[in-house]
């Protein structure tokens, strides 16, 4: 059988559109979805929503309603619950656009301050608990686990000492000489063997004096891992392309 090439282009359509829609069905939190069933359906989210001043409280109202009221564009919201709840997710032109890059940096901002004044010092609080059983083996976690943490906050100052001021001054004064987003994105070096090294310490090496304690520690350590981990993904594939598409268009 032959198919013409009107058959096979409209044949390609339709494969396009099925693929699409099924994409669409996988990111099930909308402007509709209630927000209580945001954290519901990925209790990572929880981590989320103070970063964009939204509490807990919320009672039946919507993404939509919530969003409106902290003054957050709900679009940007979703943007971040994909990212959290679809490690492979890659926005769409049309979500990479739907908001204000300028928006995307109080986000991130906001995530800074938030790993450095409460979920550094509560991972740092069961690590310490853990060390104070351990005798030897816990001086070597604590100088593991500070080390891990003295590069985690150089990665953030970089950023927000010359990575978003850049940004900023792109987007209201135009294009800079001084430095641009290709910098920043071979600098941009994951930190994860430390933070590997530092489990394997927790796994294999410390001794197990108190489970709980033990557990407890390693929970919260995989919990920042996995929030950092999507922190990341949104600097390479959200912020990184679209600064870079400004410096393409911008004299
Ligand atoms: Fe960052």
């Amino acid at each position: 059988m032959v198919i013409k090439k009107t058959q096979q282009k409209k044949l390609k359509e339709e494969i396009k559109i099925d693929i699409e829609s099924k994409e669409e069905s996988k990111n099930i939190i909308s402007e509709k979805t209630k927000m209580a069933d945001v954290i519901l359906s990925n209790n990572k989210l929880m981590f989320v929503l103070p970063r964009f001043g939204l509490k807990f409280g919320m009672g039946e109202k919507n993404v939509k309603e919530l969003c409106e009221e902290a003054d957050v564009p709900s679009s940007l919201f979703l943007l971040v619950c994909n990212v959290y709840s679809d490690p492979e997710y890659k926005p769409s032109q049309a979500a990479l656009h739907s908001f204000n890059l300028a928006d995307l940096l109080v986000y991130l901002h906001n995530s800074h301050s938030d790993y450095l004044d409460v979920r550094i010092p509560a991972v740092q609080r069961k690590i310490m608990k853990l060390a104070e059983l351990c005798g030897n083996k816990g001086t070597v976690l604590i100088k593991f686990f500070d080390e891990y943490i003295r590069e985690v906050k150089k990665h953030f100052s970089y950023e927000e000492s010359k990575v978003f001021p850049y940004i900023e001054k792109l987007l209201t004064n135009g294009k800079q000489k001084d430095f641009n987003i290709a910098t920043y994105q071979k600098n941009h070096t994951d930190i994860e063997d430390k933070l590997t090294e530092l489990k394997n310490i927790l796994i294999k090496y410390v001794p197990q004096v108190s489970l709980e304690v033990h557990r407890e520690a390693l929970l919260d350590l995989f919990l920042f891992e996995d929030d950092l981990d999507r922190h990341s993904l949104i600097e390479n594939r959200i912020v990184v392309p679209l600064v870079s598409e400004i410096e393409n268009t911008t004299k």
